[in-house]
């Protein structure tokens, strides 16, 4: 029965194909490891999906709380940011810089606010896209009002992150998307955009990016100035690999820096804020600034525990598009089964590609007694595999 097979006609072959690619809808459910491609490339085990493009909750601006410490106290701008979904990977951020400000060349109280942290509708002419989540900043009388989250995640070791974002509004904020480790020193891997401009330059830096005598390294720094405008939508991506950390922007490689690759396991924030210092600079009464995203993707694995609420979900269950991967022994155990890729041959955007299913491919791939349709897909898969089609 071997070769029969690939006399089948092709279009027989593509419909098994397109059935077999069908098991992934569920944003990589099936796939025991996940692929990232480029000089940074390598294998994952747990992959997020998390999508803000049409979310049937929220929609409106909030009005700005004028009032400090109310606006750190207020609770969540929707019914969104109280689901599972959002609440067991992230938490929205309320602290201020009342007490470290002292320490810092912080010319501004800054209150990270729940309020500042919301779904937008879209008024962009692009049908793509009817929502996206936004982290606002502003300069009230008293205070810079500022936007945060962190994952609930603490054990990220090593990463590939991926954002659809931009940034608008006026100068003296900075946006942020980095990983964060609170040791002394502190270890990060950082996205910053400073609304001061210019409008193509973005910072890639690992912290700490000073050197053991204290000055600034600049080779923990790539001041990037590539041919994009971050006012515009761009596909901002960080790998932090063992060796190095890899930045691109829409699939361009813009930095490598191996000088402080952060070591041990970190989480992830995303914020928009400035303090008035030196790094944001001071924003005008009544400005504002925003970081927008309709999109971010993580492949990820984990050291230890998972440093979060619980554990939670089983395994593969979906959570609004995030996909809990569970049974980690497992696939130590038994080796990647089923490559799945998120960046070769992805047709929707967070829903990795099914590459090799080496599921019981030891013997050739199928078992005697097996119907045709049953066998088929693994064959073709296995073509694919092998690049054969
Ligand atoms: C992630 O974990 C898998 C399984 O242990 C391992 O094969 C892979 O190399 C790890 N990836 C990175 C980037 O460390
Ligand atoms: C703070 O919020 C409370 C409850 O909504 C309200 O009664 C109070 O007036 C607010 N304070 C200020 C200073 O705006
Ligand atoms: C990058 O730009 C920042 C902000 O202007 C500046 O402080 C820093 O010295 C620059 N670093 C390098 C390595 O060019
Ligand atoms: C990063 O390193 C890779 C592999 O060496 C190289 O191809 C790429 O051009 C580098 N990117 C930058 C911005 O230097
Ligand atoms: C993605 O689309 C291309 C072109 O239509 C097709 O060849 C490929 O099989 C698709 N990949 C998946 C995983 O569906
Ligand atoms: C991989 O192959 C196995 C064995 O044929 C099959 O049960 C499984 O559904 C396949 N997985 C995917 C994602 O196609």
């Amino acid at each position: 029965m071997s070769l029969t097979i690939l006399k089948l006609p092709s279009s027989l072959l593509l419909l098994a194909f397109l059935a077999t690619a069908n098991a992934q809808k569920q944003n990589g459910e099936e796939c025991t490891c996940f692929r990232t491609n480029g000089h940074s490339s390598g294998y994952f085990t747990s992959h997020r999906f998390h999508d803000f493009r049409n979310v049937q909750s929220g929609g409106d601006i909030p009005d700005l709380i004028t009032d400090a410490t109310n606006s750190s106290l207020v609770g969540a701008t929707s019914d969104f940011f109280l689901g599972d979904a959002w609440t067991s990977d992230w938490t929205i951020q309320s602290w201020t810089n009342a007490d470290s400000r002292a320490d810092s060349d912080a010319t501004v109280l800054m209150v990270n606010s729940p309020n500042n942290v919301y779904i937008e509708t879209s008024t962009d002419n692009d049908s793509s896209y009817s929502t996206y989540l936004t982290l606002r900043t502003a300069r009230l009388a008293d205070f810079q009002s500022a936007a945060e989250f962190d994952s609930t995640e603490q054990n990220f070791h090593h990463l590939s992150a991926r954002f659809l974002a931009r940034v608008t509004g006026s100068a003296g904020a900075c946006a942020g998307l980095f990983t964060y480790l609170s040791s002394s020193p502190v270890q990060e891997a950082d996205i910053e955009i400073l609304t001061s401009g210019p409008r193509n330059r973005v910072q890639y830096t690992n912290q700490p990016s000073l050197n053991k005598h204290g000055d600034v390294e600049t080779k923990a720094t790539v001041n990037g100035t590539q041919d994009l405008d971050w006012s515009e939508w761009n596909i901002y991506r960080m790998d932090w690999m063992p060796k190095m950390t890899s930045w691109y922007v829409n699939g361009i490689s813009v930095a490598n820096i191996s000088y402080h690759t952060p070591k041990d396991p970190a989480g992830l924030i995303i914020n928009m804020w400035g303090d008035g210092g030196s790094w944001t600079g001071e924003m005008e009464e009544f400005d504002r600034a925003m970081l927008n995203i309709q999109w971010m993707e993580v492949a990820f694995n984990v050291s230890g525990d998972y440093g979060g609420k619980s554990k939670r979900g089983v395994d593969g269950e979906e959570r609004m598009g995030w996909v809990e991967r569970r049974g980690l022994e497992k696939r130590k155990s038994k080796g990647c089964e089923v490559v799945c890729s998120l960046d070769e041959d992805v047709n929707v955007t967070g829903t990795p590609a099914l590459l090799y299913n080496n599921t019981g491919m030891g013997v050739l791939g199928w078992k005697e007694g097996t119907g045709a349709m049953g066998w088929l897909p693994v064959l073709v898969v296995g073509l694919v595999g092998f690049g054969w089609l």
